[in-house]
């Protein structure tokens, strides 16, 4: 790299910075797009949002023959969950609590992406989320960071590969560092105030994940962090990022987010900005175009030394060079591939996989004798009501990459195909998803009432989730929730099936549903997916990747919560409300299937170890039910006691496993030091002898409990 920067003016240095947009690439307000000309004068290192072989082969010809150095181009696109075979959103991938089937979803995606010419993903989205206000909890794995962390190692696997210079592995991208799951009152861009502990504890993990598994780059986040906005953040970027974990990939700016250092009011005009976003350690100027206008005048003003800005091109060139760009800069451009690598027959398969997988069993009360789930296919009328049934766009969810909405099979579509031939399926949208809007009740309850079972969806549009879409109320929009009652009321059993990209406040479904299924936004396969569930052809094993709550009000409610000083029982002076129990709807973890499994005791390869040392849980499950079915076993661990407040549980570790009926699997886990471990006062990551509560079961509350002994003087990890 060294030798190619030497040759470098300054302003080809501050070229490789700079990243705009391609025509029509907005992923926020409105900005001015990178032009022919600008690459050819070397202004421009990288592009957001272009991508087809012929676009990217044609700019990247410019930057290659015609500019004079002939760096090649890096193009970078959002390809969250899929790029033309669209999956499950990630908030659904991580609930299947299947990190070989998320990884292999990534895989995929960098496949087909990089086979339309993109590089560098801004994927995986490793935010923590502890507040389903936020718009952007859709696009996350969750609330809790030890799955967080295993989705977004999956996920950074599956998109690098394990060589980023073959022709199907692209760059891929951590964020948003740091906490910018944690903006107040769940509004996209408001500030983040958490402790250092706080972020060490719950919004660092998935990041050290993805570094730990090579990740190339990390993004920054809009918001600030305690009082710092993160791109002016050098204390979390240089400091924490590439100085106490070792990291030296590309970080690059999210949007205009160097630009929002003015609106944050921690600078004066753009040059103060650029200069704060340098000095910070952030490489590359997404959209704002700010360090191409003032870089040069920064560095000869002495506000910015150029060895800050010889390090941020020296991390994009070897970029570029581990993608094999300078040893063939057209391999990703190749028209012929785009058409051969893209919807292949064992992608869209293996989207109705995950997407079954991702499927939440909320409920299934008996009706007649028997749980109302799995439905025959052979009734005589199903009656499918709900606009999201038929809704296509929706079915992809929110940052659905090139995925068209006519590759996708809505639920009604499912359910049509599904079918037995003598099976009438009727259809009406019921109401809107969000308007006031009652006119179509009338049409929704004559075929509830002339069918044998309702399948009833209901939820919020992608519209409603994901970037700038935060919701101020949790429960279902528009009348919908009148709907429901509606048609429940015609005394028609109800399957309720919900599509949304968020935990909802559904109480009276809770309470009335006959049988409740959580179905997310499942992407380009999710009729099918849907009707594998609703008609038994896929055993339901999903659990809930975020808690429930019962009320709006209750958020933010996590399962790794602490005690307090009056933890909540029914005497008045503790910790809860009075107009809502203070138990969440569904906990973490929760979930149900078509059969039943039962847990033997927790068993431990001892009842007492030293700090430092390793201890092996392990525990018997056993298929009491009816028919073969997945069951995720989770194991939780509670500190005791400690000098710090522990949370009450902390997952570490879970399998999801098959069993037949009857049969009988002994999972063992290991817990080792990092598992046991906490940010102590002195901010060292200490594991303090005392009592440990080891926690396994199906899901964060019904567990079975054993306890053992850790001896010893106070052990201390390494960062
Ligand atoms: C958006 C998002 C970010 C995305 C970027 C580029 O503002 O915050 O996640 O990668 O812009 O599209």
């Amino acid at each position: 790299m060294d030798s190619i920067l030497a040759l470098m003016t300054l302003e080809e240095k501050l070229g490789q910075l700079n990243q705009p947009g391609g025509p029509g690439a907005d992923t926020g307000p409105a900005q001015r797009a990178g032009s022919e000309e600008d690459v050819r004068a070397g202004r421009i290192g990288s592009f957001l949002g272009v991508h087809g072989a012929a676009n990217t082969r044609s700019l990247q010809r410019i930057a290659v023959e015609e500019s004079r150095l002939g760096i090649p181009l890096l193009f970078a696109y959002d390809v969250i969950h899929g790029f033309r075979t669209i999956f499950p959103v990630p908030l659904a991938e991580a609930a299947s609590f299947d990190p070989e089937a998320v990884e292999r979803a990534s895989r995929i995606a960098a496949i087909e992406a990089s086979a339309d010419g993109i590089t560098w993903t801004y994927a995986p989205m490793v935010d923590i989320a502890r507040d389903p206000r936020w718009g952007r909890v859709v696009e996350g794995a969750g609330e809790d960071p030890y799955l967080g962390s295993v989705m977004a190692a999956a996920r950074v696997r599956g998109f690098q590969g394990d060589d980023l210079s073959a022709d199907n592995t692209i760059l891929a991208t951590a964020k948003h560092f740091v906490a910018y799951g944690a903006a107040e009152g769940g509004r996209d861009y408001d500030a983040a105030d958490v402790s250092e502990r706080t972020l060490r504890e719950i919004y660092l993990p998935p990041f050290h994940a993805a570094v730990e598994a090579g990740v190339g780059s990390v993004m920054g986040a809009f918001n600030e962090v305690a009082g710092t906005p993160m791109h002016a953040h050098d204390g979390l970027i240089d400091g924490l990022l590439r100085e106490e974990w070792g990291w030296d990939g590309i970080l690059v700016s999210d949007y205009t987010g160097i630009m929002e250092l003015l609106n944050h009011r921690v600078a004066a005009d753009s040059a103060e900005a650029g200069a704060l976003a340098l000095r910070a350690g952030v490489d590359v100027d997404m959209i704002s175009r700010i360090y191409l206008r003032h870089g040069a005048a920064l560095v000869a003003d002495g506000r910015v030394d150029e060895g800050i800005i010889d390090d941020a091109v020296r991390r994009v060139l070897r970029a570029k060079y581990d993608l094999g760009l300078f040893d063939d800069p057209y391999r990703y451009a190749d028209p012929a591939r785009t058409d051969s690598l893209t919807l292949r027959p064992e992608f869209v398969q293996h989207a109705r996989d995950l997407a079954r997988k991702s499927i939440v069993l909320l409920k299934n009360e008996p009706v007649n004798g028997s749980p109302l789930l799995p439905l025959r296919k052979d009734l005589g009328t199903i009656a499918v009501i709900g606009t999201l049934a038929a809704d296509s766009v929706s079915a992809l969810g929110s940052w659905a990459g090139a995925g068209r909405p006519r590759d996708a099979v809505p639920i009604l579509d499912g359910i049509r195909q599904a079918v037995s031939p003598g099976t009438e399926v009727l259809y009406a949208p019921g109401a809107p998803v969000e308007e006031i809007d009652r006119s179509g009740f009338e049409e929704a309850l004559r075929i509830a009432r002339a069918a044998d079972v309702v399948v009833l969806v209901v939820g919020e549009d992608r519209e409603m989730s994901a970037e700038a879409r935060n919701r101020s109320d949790l429960g279902l929009p528009g009348v919908q929730q009148e709907l429901v009652e509606a048609v429940h009321a015609t005394g028609t059993p109800v399957v309720t099936v919900l599509t949304n990209g968020r935990p909802l406040a559904i109480p009276w479904l809770a309470e009335n549903a006959q049988a409740l299924v959580e179905a997310w936004y499942l992407g380009i396969q999710m009729g099918p997916a849907v009707a594998d569930v609703l008609f038994g052809d896929y055993n339901p094993a999903g659990r809930l990747p975020v808690t429930f709550p019962r009320a709006t009000g209750q958020v933010p409610i996590y399962y790794n919560h602490k005690s307090t000083g009056r933890p909540p029982t029914e005497d008045r002076y503790t910790s809860k409300y009075i107009d809502v129990h203070w138990t969440p709807q569904y906990p973490f973890g929760y979930g149900l299937s078509y059969t039943t499994f039962a847990y033997g005791a927790p068993r431990l390869s001892a009842r007492s170890i030293e700090a430092g040392d390793s201890i092996v849980v392990t525990v018997d499950v056993t298929n009491t039910g009816p028919r073969e079915g997945d069951e995720v076993v989770q194991l939780y661990v509670r500190d005791d006691v400690a000098s710090i407040t522990p949370a009450v549980r902390r997952l570490r570790g879970f399998r999801r496993i098959t069993l037949r009926p009857g049969e009988t699997r002994t999972v063992s886990f290991t817990l080792h030091p990092r598992d046991l471990a906490f940010w102590n006062a002195a901010m060292r990551l200490v594991v303090e002898p005392g009592s440990f509560t080891v926690m396994v079961g199906g899901n964060s509350q019904d567990v079975q409990q054993v306890q053992f002994q850790v001896t010893g003087p106070v052990f201390e990890l390494g960062p």
